[in-house]
């Protein structure tokens, strides 16, 4: 059954590993990825065979492919997730935890035998650009062809990896099953996937195991599980941050080009603000995308922060994706991509919620038929592409860059619709880090009334390796150590008038904050106003060449209302409080400075005439 003969290296420890898992697993065939074109062709073709991936219309949308999953396969599962670390409070109180050894036995029985009758992967892969100093390499060994294929795009993956790899190189073992066995004879079905799911991270030993899914971040292993959870805590140990940002450069029509790195919570506008097309006023300006959804970020020799994405594609949500909110996307999607849970039209192409005018019929993701009169959506909500990261016409020429681009801000940004003003700056690092850290987003699926807010600080919530509450602590360290820190912001794309409307109109427009933002860290024009909260921009430091917006909107849209942000400085103790020694000092001294200021300040804080 084993044929490590096929091994196209002799990496001693890695042959080990894998014949270790295979004799676990028994699987029926072991197939080493090469990562070309030819095998990625085969693997599709396979999966259409078997009824996973269905092959789109070639004359619409070439070389491209939808595959939809069981419907209780949808999304990340963040409570089957865990961080098992030795001690408990190493996990912090935000991580589910299990002890290591209780962990490795549960898992040895899940995964004995539970790739029977299916194919090992060999994954090779690079997070970051081969041999930049700031990647890192994984091996995902997977029973999954969907999986394997989608980190075809996702990473860059193949033969190429293992020459970087050598015979001793370091690796990240990832290790990951759908936990479907097939007995002889059983017939497969088009999603195999497994009821019992776990998510499991040892950061110590920096091993990951995944089990019972096949979706997004379950299943590509090289995204939340090693870029951003494991990888926080090689992070917190070397120095560095892995952080859930996309990275954006903002040239100016003098050619001046300024990076800013910014948090948002899943599914909050990441891929939009990195793909941002800026709007009518602001020509001359561009904008160029580095990355989407992960930031990898190191102090270089000459003191600035340089930040890589390590990521090779997208895997971006497909509802409300279109030509108006994003035209970058929509250019990407053009060919070579997977969809995942979005409706096919009649004639073999992808159509999602708010895409375009509804087609009068569709296949929904579910695969019955849809007309727009359905009480339910035809793309599932999660519907997500997985796209090659060069086909973005606005990838910046830098983003593969090994040394990575300069970090001159940080943007950290939730989803509130009452409170909180559009944007302001930290006073500086460690009240940034305060910021970030007491972050708050509503719940994007929420009900509608009163939404409850998740406190999801630096949108890391269901990312971060090790305990929060070190994490800050790391940030706060971090920080003192540079000697000219990048500077910090809140936005907020998402406050809501009296009527539930947005107030602000985002989307392309949100390019006249980030110009504020780019003015004030390059000491151009730049100015701001101290409020309770932070340094917030008068409606003169803001461009508004090309909009119609009315100076009284935006002064009522920068309001600090002093009973809520108290309220809400009050709310941060349950959190800090879940901590207790892991909390920083600073985070409490920051909190209380926050609360003084507020109580001198009036009911309503404005911005001065
Ligand atoms: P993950 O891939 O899940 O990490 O998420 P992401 O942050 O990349 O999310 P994505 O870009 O897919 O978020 C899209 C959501 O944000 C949609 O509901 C958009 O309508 C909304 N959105 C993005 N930008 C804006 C904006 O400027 N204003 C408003 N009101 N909504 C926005
Ligand atoms: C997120 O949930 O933040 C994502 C999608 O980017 S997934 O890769 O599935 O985690
Ligand atoms: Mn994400």
């Amino acid at each position: 059954m084993l044929n490590t003969a096929e091994a196209p290296k002799a990496h001693a420890q890695l042959q080990a590993w894998i014949e270790e898992i295979a004799a676990l697993t028994k699987p029926a065939a072991i197939h080493w990825c090469d990562g070309s074109e030819e095998e990625y062709n085969r693997l599709c073709a396979e999966m259409v065979d078997a009824g996973t991936l269905k092959k789109l219309n070639d004359a619409k949308r070439p070389n491209s492919y939808l595959a939809c999953s069981d419907p209780s396969d949808v999304a990340r599962v963040e409570d089957r997730t865990f961080i098992c670390s030795e001690r408990e409070e190493d996990a912090g109180p935000t991580n589910n935890w299990m002890a290591p050894g209780e962990m490795r036995e549960k898992l040895n029985g899940l995964f004995d035998g539970c790739m029977a009758g299916r194919t090992m992967y060999v994954v090779p892969f690079s997070m970051g650009p081969l041999g930049s100093p700031i990647a890192h390499i994984g091996v995902q060994l997977t029973d999954s062809a969907y999986a394997a294929v989608n980190m075809k795009i996702m990473t860059r993956m193949g033969s190429q990896v293992l020459d970087v790899l050598g015979e001793d190189g370091e690796f990240v073992p990832c290790v990951h099953s759908v936990g479907a066995p097939l007995s002889e004879g059983q017939e497969d079905v088009a999603w195999p996937c497994n009821a019992e799911k776990y998510i499991v991270h040892y950061p110590e030993t920096r091993e990951i195991w995944s089990f019972g899914s096949g979706y997004g971040g379950n299943a590509l292993l090289g995204k939340k599980c090693f870029a951003l959870r494991i990888a926080s805590a090689m992070a917190r140990d070397e120095g560095w941050l892995a952080e859930h940002m996309l990275i954006v450069g903002l040239e100016s029509p003098e050619g001046e080009k300024t990076y800013v790195a910014a948090a948002f919570p899943s599914a909050c506008g990441k891929t939009n603000l990195a793909m941002l097309i800026p709007p009518e006023g602001f020509e001359g300006w561009k904008v160029w995308t580095v990355g989407d959804d992960i930031a990898w970020i190191k102090p270089g020799e000459d003191g600035k922060l340089y930040a890589i994405n390590p990521e090779y594609g997208y895997f971006g949500v497909a509802p409300g994706t279109s030509m108006a909110s994003n035209p970058s996307a929509m250019h990407s999607l053009s060919e070579n991509c997977i969809f995942t849970n979005v409706a096919e039209t009649d004639d073999g192409d992808v159509w999602w919620e708010d895409m375009s005018e509804p087609p009068q019929h569709l296949t929904d993701w579910k695969g019955n038929d849809w007309t727009p009169d359905a009480e339910t959506p035809a793309a599932h909500p999660n519907a997500r592409f997985t796209a090659p990261a060069s086909q973005c016409p606005t990838i910046d020429p830098a983003w593969e860059d090994p040394k990575g681009v300069p970090i001159s801000a940080f943007i950290f940004g939730g989803r509130l619709s009452k409170t909180f003003p559009l944007a302001y700056q930290a006073f500086d690092w460690n009240h940034g880090v305060y910021m970030a850290a007491t972050m708050g987003s509503e719940a994007t699926a929420a009900a509608v009334g009163q939404a409850a807010i998740r406190r999801d600080p630096f949108a890391m919530l269901p990312f971060c390796g090790y305990n929060m509450g070190d994490y800050w602590q790391h940030w706060v360290d971090f920080g003192a150590k540079l000697e000219n820190p990048p500077a910090i912001f809140r936005v907020n794309w998402f406050r809501k008038d009296e009527n539930g409307k947005f107030m602000w109109p985002g989307f392309g427009q949100n390019m006249r904050v980030l110009k504020w933002i780019v003015d004030r860290v390059n000491g151009n024009s730049g100015a701001a106003v101290e409020s309770p909260i932070g340094l917030m921009p008068t409606h003169e430091d803001i461009t508004w060449d090309g909009l119609d917006y009315a100076k009284e909107t935006f002064e009522h849209l920068m309001e600090v209302d002093k009973a809520g942000a108290l309220a809400d400085a009050e709310d941060q103790s349950e959190l800090f409080g879940r901590f207790g020694d892991h909390l920083p000092q600073e985070m409490e001294n920051q909190r209380q400075a926050q609360i003084q200021r507020l109580q001198d300040a009036p009911e309503v804080w404005k911005l001065p005439d």
